[in-house]
């Protein structure tokens, strides 16, 4: 059927309807209409102001045709606060402190999607309150390497954790009438260089490994934008990269909504209009009409290099996101709301829930503060606030509770607490310079020196150690996987003072640990653990809480055993660097090739014990387009509440191309009080058994045995079961 007569004729009364200038709302016309009677009403120039920023974090409306002004705001773990229009310093704004989340790594350390899902309503409430109509986040990149400095911004090495974290946090936000936007698309697995890389890697890695978090957060989130990175893939740069944008993103899934720059990312006019880019963001020129997708953009198109077709698509992509957050029906949006108590309990949550107790040798863990006289309470990340750094996921904190101010307030009256500092931050960072690293492992003897002297006053040692966001940091990388700043030795030297030494890890991307586990007792991994982050490892500590978190990657011995650096690929050379490990990134690398990790990937440990048992599938041999259901039973058997994450790992033995030793299917994270049993099914789809083949450009699930692993880490298998696939 020609439809080009009935659209007419809908333009047409449409138009006669917006003679009262007023958004889009006549209610008998489809969104798509909507759409199409606003473009037609616009001149060109009105059309490209949608397709680039006016300001830091804005994009123009069209007031005479109702097209409000679009409000941008940096997440991924909290409404960044106001920034100046016209330049990069705070608004100073008495309204914008707000709830801090763990970041990325804490988050997923959870192993806990209902996690993300609550982060993502109370992101969205507060940027309703903010007003802000997009909320830039969250970074799904995969952990490569040990060393990125945006590991802590993004979530873990596997892509199946990844997309349930994604996915969830995206739902929750957008129903609130905001947009997330999906970073960073694609392959920003390091920040040296990030402006110029060129990342190639297979097709197989690509679909394997980078890809999945990125078509799950369109195809089964239903991401409204997503965010080009500033790096080139395969030689283009992403922003203008045929491949990813055209065939993968809108035609393999689907996206209709809007493909934006990161800021600052844009490099052409004409062939990033002809690749599908929509919204231009960040550029470095003061005059926003010089934009690439600004005046330039108008003139490609009145000299015919771009179809005005291809503009109109692009503003189409724009409104539609507008519709979708009803945009063009304020009154009908979810309502903001700010720092409630709601809010702060669910980052208290987050971060409770993120902490991974590493090791507990003579259950010297929980602490029982109430027999306890004294502690010693050591190191920067005592009193370190970390909310307000990493650049641009800095967030106003209403407040951040450091692990001194917690354990003051929860157990000062009885406790005497004896703090020393330990340790000092010695860099002086600065944007794009991570020379403020240099002198970061210099030993302050004096320090030492005042901490074993408060350890040896003390029943108890509790030595807050780790990173901070010198270290873990968009725009640079580390430089080594090492504890700053003497911290080894000071840990050390405290722990021969006195044996009841705990250490806490403070930081998001794998530390060498080799220097201590042989020489503490017990290791807790509490993240930067957001606003609540004292008050949570506090009360891990004690035992209020029971640790259930796990590693969302692999914390290697040493850097060396990385694959990335095994192979000397990271950063790469010359401005170029290959994948070359391949679809062997984290696990599947320490797994395939056998190599001890220092701690595994899915490890965590509790201060109750599981029994896993009864593991078997609904039938032996299966279909390729069938389900598996595979049951389980798990047992709390010890003597305090607590959640163990069952992990169910496939691995397929014989295949006609190399597969990693084992790959994570599904995992559930399950609450079980003391001597509580529950049985419980996980499925997986047989198609998700596939491997990435090249050789047919597809899929391809192998007919042959299968197996199914099912365990509490990467590492820890408990039973396996054998299936075969027709
Ligand atoms: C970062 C993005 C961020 C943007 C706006 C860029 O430097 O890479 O993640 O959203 O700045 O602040």
């Amino acid at each position: 059927m020609n439809m080009r007569p009935l659209l007419l004729l809908v333009l047409f009364t449409y138009n006669s309807v917006l003679a009262q200038p007023g958004p889009a709302q006549t209610p008998s016309f489809t969104t798509d209409q909507k759409i199409q009677a606003l473009i037609s009403q616009m001149t060109l120039a009105e059309k490209v102001s949608l397709l680039h920023g006016n300001s830091k974090f804005y994009v123009a409306g069209i007031k005479r045709l109702g097209v409000p002004e679009w409000a941008l705001s940096d997440g991924p773990h909290g409404v960044r606060a106001e920034v100046n229009r016209h330049d990069w310093a705070y608004a100073g704004w008495t309204n914008d402190s707000a709830t801090c989340f763990p970041p990325g790594t804490a988050l997923a350390a959870t192993w806990n999607p209902a996690l993300a899902y609550q982060q993502g309503l109370v992101l969205g409430e507060e940027a309703r309150f903010r007003k802000k109509d997009i909320l830039l986040g969250p970074g799904v990149n995969i952990i490569r390497s040990p060393l990125c400095g945006r590991n802590f911004e993004y979530m873990s090495e596997d892509p199946l954790l990844v997309s349930r974290m994604a996915v969830a946090y995206i739902k929750a936000l957008q129903t609130k009438d905001v947009a997330v936007s999906v970073k960073h698309w694609l392959a920003n697995n390091q920040e040296e260089h990030r402006d110029s890389v060129d990342v190639s890697m297979s097709e197989r890695a690509l679909r394997e490994i980078y890809l999945p978090a990125f078509k799950a957060s369109v195809m089964e989130g239903g991401a409204y934008t997503v965010m080009a990175a500033y790096n080139r893939f395969r030689g283009e740069w992403c922003s203008e990269n045929e491949y990813l944008n055209r065939q993968l993103l809108r035609t393999e899934f689907g996206f209709k909504g809007v493909l934006m720059t990161d800021w600052s990312a844009a490099h052409t006019t004409v062939k990033a209009a002809l690749t599908g880019l929509d919204l231009e963001m960040g550029t470095d020129k003061n005059d926003y009409n010089e934009w690439y997708f600004a005046n330039p953009l108008i003139k490609a198109v009145e000299e015919g290099k771009v179809p005005v077709s291809v503009v109109d698509e692009k503003v189409a992509n724009v409104l539609r996101v507008m519709f979708n957050t009803k945009m063009f029906d304020e009154q009908k949006r979810a309502p903001g709301k700010m720092n409630t108590p709601e809010h702060q309990q669910a980052a208290y949550n987050s971060a409770a829930e993120a902490a991974v107790l590493l090791q507990n040798n003579g259950k010297l863990l929980p602490l029982h503060f109430d027999k306890i006289r004294s502690i010693a309470v050591i190191g920067d990340n005592a009193t370190r606030k970390h909310c307000s750094g990493g650049l641009s996921s800095e967030i106003k904190a209403l407040y951040e509770i450091t692990p001194l101010q917690a354990l003051q307030q929860k157990f000062g009256a009885t406790v005497k607490i004896n703090y020393a500092q330990g340790y000092e931050k010695q860099s002086t960072f600065k944007e794009g310079n991570n020379s403020g690293q240099a002198g970061a492992a210099k030993v302050n003897w004096k320090l030492i020196d005042e901490a074993v002297a408060v350890a040896k006053q003390s029943d108890v040692v509790i030595i807050f150690g780790g990173l901070n966001h010198d270290f873990d940091t968009e725009s640079s990388d580390k430089q080594n996987m090492d504890l700053p700043y003497g911290q080894e030795v000071l840990m050390q030297e405290v722990a021969k003072a006195n044996p009841n030494t705990v250490v806490v890890i403070i930081a998001g991307s794998p530390v060498q640990l080799t220097g201590i586990v042989h020489r503490v007792p017990a290791i807790v991994w509490s993240w930067f653990g957001g606003m609540e982050a004292g008050n949570a490892v506090a009360d891990v500590l004690s035992g209020k809480v029971n640790p259930s978190g796990k590693l969302p990657f692999t914390v290697p011995v040493s850097l060396a055993q990385s694959p990335a650096h095994a192979l000397g690929n990271f950063p790469g050379r010359d401005l170029k660097v290959n994948y070359e490990e391949d679809i062997l990134v984290g696990y599947r690398w320490f797994d395939t090739k056998k190599i001890q990790p220092q701690f595994p990937f899915g490890y965590g440990l509790s201060y109750t014990d599981f029994s896993l048992s009864h593991f078997s599938t609904d039938k032996t041999a299966y279909g390729k387009n069938e389900t598996i259901k595979a049951t389980f039973t798990i047992k709390n058997t010890g003597s305090v509440y607590g959640a163990e994450v069952v992990q169910l790992y496939a691995t397929d033995p014989v295949c006609s191309v190399l597969r990693p030793e084992k790959e994570l299917k599904a995992f559930q994270k399950i609450f079980l009080k003391p001597g509580e049993t529950k049985t419980l099914r996980m499925t997986v789809k047989v198609a998700d058994l596939a491997f990435y083949d090249e050789s047919k450009k597809a899929w391809n699930t192998e007919a042959g045995e299968y197996i199914l692993q099912l365990g509490t880490s990467s590492r820890a298998i408990i039973q396996k079961v054998k299936i075969s696939i027709k």
